[in-house]
């Protein structure tokens, strides 16, 4: 039996406009994100597999950037997965708001589908060097590159690579396609892109049989230089 520590309405950055002394509101505010820290200890302490965060983890969509990055790293130290379903108080694209990469934070902001890559293709060509550069090339830009591009440096602010895999990159067909199940695996968990805006579920299913058809592509040899 797994065990879940469930959570709800963290309600981060609650302005508790009520209280006039604006010291007693700021301490409030922090109590919210200490808790977080409450939060971690308990999961270490009962070992727990998941923490759940049942919607509401942020109170609205302008909470201060400082205090944003103070609970991702309160939740970065929380020893199990993350799991964040957003609340009438989060934006939808919850995860836009977040500014740092935070290892073990799933946000599921929008249904994925179901699915696997299987390499199950009905139309091949969706699985090519041209369907790539048309269709699946512009996600990957909006999602991807800006970590996993070939041309950045090694390196942890903008403009690097942001600790990212050196060689899984997908600015480039035959590299794009090396890890297809991964690739996927990691976008399904929610765990990638770690940060910022993330693929709806639409572009999920285009990216899911890009990904299949790219991998019945592989196996069908017609790129035979990428094996793997
Ligand atoms: C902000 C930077 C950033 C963005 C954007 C990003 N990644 Fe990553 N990615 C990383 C970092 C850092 C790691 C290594 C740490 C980890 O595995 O979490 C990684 C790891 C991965 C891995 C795991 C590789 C392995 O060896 O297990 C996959 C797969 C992946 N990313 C795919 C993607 C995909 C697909 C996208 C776009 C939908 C994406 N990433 C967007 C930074 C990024």
């Amino acid at each position: 039996m797994p065990r879940i520590l469930h959570t709800a309405d963290w309600q981060i950055g609650k302005p508790y406009r009520w209280i006039e002394n604006s010291q007693k509101q700021a301490r409030l505010q922090q109590e919210r994100v200490d808790a977080v820290l409450r939060i971690a200890d308990v999961a270490s302490q009962e070992q727990v597999d998941v923490v759940l965060v049942a919607g509401d983890l942020f109170d609205s969509s302008t909470v201060a950037a400082a205090m944003v990055m103070e609970v991702l790293e309160a939740v970065g130290s929380i020893p199990s997965p993350v799991v964040v379903i957003p609340g009438n108080h989060d934006r939808r694209g919850l995860a836009r708001s977040l500014p740092l990469r935070t290892p073990g934070l799933h946000i599921y902001d929008q249904p994925v589908p179901d699915g696997s890559v299987t390499g199950e293709c009905a139309d091949l060509s969706k699985g090519e060097a041209a369907w790539f550069t048309s269709d699946i090339l512009p996600l990957f830009e909006t999602y991807c590159t800006l970590c996993h591009g070939t041309g950045l440096p090694e390196g942890e602010g903008q403009g690097t690579r942001r600790g990212a895999p050196r060689g899984l990159d997908y600015d480039v067909y035959e590299l794009a396609i090396t890890r297809n199940a991964t690739t996927w695996a990691r976008m399904a968990d929610r765990t990638m892109p770690p940060m910022g805006r993330m693929p709806s579920t639409e572009e999920l299913e285009t990216l899911l049989e890009f990904l299949n058809c790219a991998t019945a592509v592989q196996a069908s040899g017609d790129d035979d230089d990428s094996a793997l």
